[in-house]
């Protein structure tokens, strides 16, 4: 065998184990009709590998599972939330801490607190429940990406930095009053897990502070991000993941967190700041929309596994074999010759359905179509991150058709083994192979809110 580089491997053992169901293609023929060729509306019983989402599909430790039994379930004052306040001001650095049944549930309280209708709120790429809470609030998103984020291929290191001169343009256009904050997503989930560098964070931080701009960061995976600046940007390669998240979140004022990514639960999530005002603003909403502010809608047990989940997050060689895992399933299918969002990003590896999938047009959701032929071929649940999810103009009510025409194969923490993703990659390249039979579908059912949860389809 020639030699080759060093190998990596989990710095965890199994110690329980769920099994699954294997079943035919007649089968899942049968159960994508029902569920209207949406992945959504499947049951999970009868998926084989399920690469849906990274979000609460993590598999907690035995620290974790130990800190579950020592819930502190009282209605007030549990003392499972102070120690996660602890550990949000040691790991993130912010100062105030309100926790929240997961991020959406933070990015509700965050834009009623700090949107006025009629505000713009610049951001890296809009992520679908972000945004939505934004429009709620009376705001309008505005992308201010670079421009390299918007394309499959690529080699930029930091495809998810802001583009410092759209951002400026905007305040120029509109006004730094009318503008509520700008959000920061990092990695950029809809860009393919794509990372932000640290010159970039100070820079956004230095331009929206000079306008009286708030920076409000989606810390959702923001250690995996950390991870990205220490590999890939000069000055960092010497320096603890906890040291550069913590720098990474000093450059912002506050943060919405889901906890079901980076912090290794099944529920969970928080919204941060450093200004007194807003820490009140949301303390006061958060008692409407969620639970008293020592629990937001999290059993004491949950906030416990959380605090627990963060302290194994920020561990250097736990992460670096998450990013690895994911980088190893994505050369596999790069070198099988599958077009893929290149890098690799963070939390999964997003096909690329405009050229897995040419001969279908965009109108007939080609990445819909394609998460749903890969169910029924080989048991592997995947997502559509393209025309679906990107749902319509909320001024003209047309379909957004975005440049990015994804289906995202997203890798759960510490759940699935090397060999599930070579059999996913070996599924993948089968399906390539047959690729010219596939057809699109049409949209026959239309959710008003966040359509892809549970639109439904017909096969063309
Ligand atoms: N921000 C980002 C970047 C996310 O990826 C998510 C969730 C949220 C906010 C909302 O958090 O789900 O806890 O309410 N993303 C999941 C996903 C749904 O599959 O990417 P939540």
């Amino acid at each position: 065998m020639a030699k080759k580089q060093k190998p990596w491997a989990e710095p965890y053992k199994i110690k329980m184990v769920e099994p699954l169901k294997v079943t035919n293609s007649e089968y899942r023929l049968e159960k994508m009709k029902e569920a209207g060729w949406n992945t959504f509306l499947l049951h999970s019983e009868d998926v084989y590998i399920d690469l849906l989402t990274d979000s609460g599909t993590n598999a907690m430790s035995d620290y974790q599972w130990a800190g579950m039994m020592l819930g502190d379930e009282a209605y007030a004052g549990s003392k499972n939330y102070y120690y996660l306040e602890a550990n949000v001001q040691k790991y993130y650095g912010y100062k105030y801490l309100v926790p929240t049944h997961q991020g959406r549930g933070a990015e509700n309280m965050l834009s009623k607190a700090l949107i006025k209708p009629g505000d713009f709120v610049p951001g890296n790429m809009f992520f679908t429940t972000t945004r939505q809470h934004q429009e709620i609030a009376g705001g309008t998103f505005v992308d201010v990406i670079i421009d390299e984020a918007h394309e499959a291929k690529g080699t930029h290191p930091f495809k998810g930095n802001v583009d410092l001169q759209k951002f400026e343009n905007l305040i120029n256009k509109v006004g730094a009053d009318k503008i509520a904050y700008i959000t920061i997503g990092a990695p950029v989930n809809m860009a393919g897990g794509q990372p932000v560098s640290m010159e970039n964070m100070k820079q956004v931080h230095a331009l929206a502070h000079k306008h009286g701009i708030k920076v409000v960061l989606d810390a959702t995976r923001n250690i995996e991000n950390a991870y990205f600046i220490q590999q890939r940007e000069p000055g960092y390669q010497n320096k603890s993941l906890a040291e550069i998240h913590k720098e990474f979140c000093s450059y912002s004022d506050a943060a919405t967190m889901s906890g079901k990514k980076d912090l290794l639960v099944n529920i969970g999530g928080f919204v941060a700041c450093n200004d007194f005002e807003v820490f009140e603003e949301l303390r006061n909403m958060v008692v409407v929309y969620e639970g008293l502010h020592t629990y937001g809608g999290l059993a004491g047990r949950d906030m416990e596994a959380m605090s627990r989940g963060l302290e194994e997050a920020i561990q250097d060689d736990y992460m670096a074999s998450r990013i690895k895992q994911v980088e190893y399933f994505g050369n596999l299918l790069l070198d099988a010759g599958i077009p893929i969002v290149e890098p690799i990003g963070g939390h999964g590896v997003f096909l690329d359905a405009k050229r897995f999938y040419p001969h279908i047009p965009q109108t007939e959701y080609p990445a819909q179509a394609l998460a749903a032929h890969l169910y029924i071929d080989s048991g592997i649940r995947a997502m559509e991150r393209g025309a679906v999810s990107a749902g319509r103009n909320k001024e003209t009510g047309e379909n957004n058709m975005p440049n990015l025409e994804l289906v995202r194969l997203t890798v759960p923490r510490r759940v699935y083994t090397q060999s599930h993703f070579d059999f996913a990659a070996y599924s993948i390249v089968e399906l390539f192979e047959k690729r010219e039979q596939a057809k699109g579908l049409k949209m026959v059912y239309e959710p008003k809110y966040l359509r892809f949860f549970q639109a439904r389809f017909e096969s063309l």
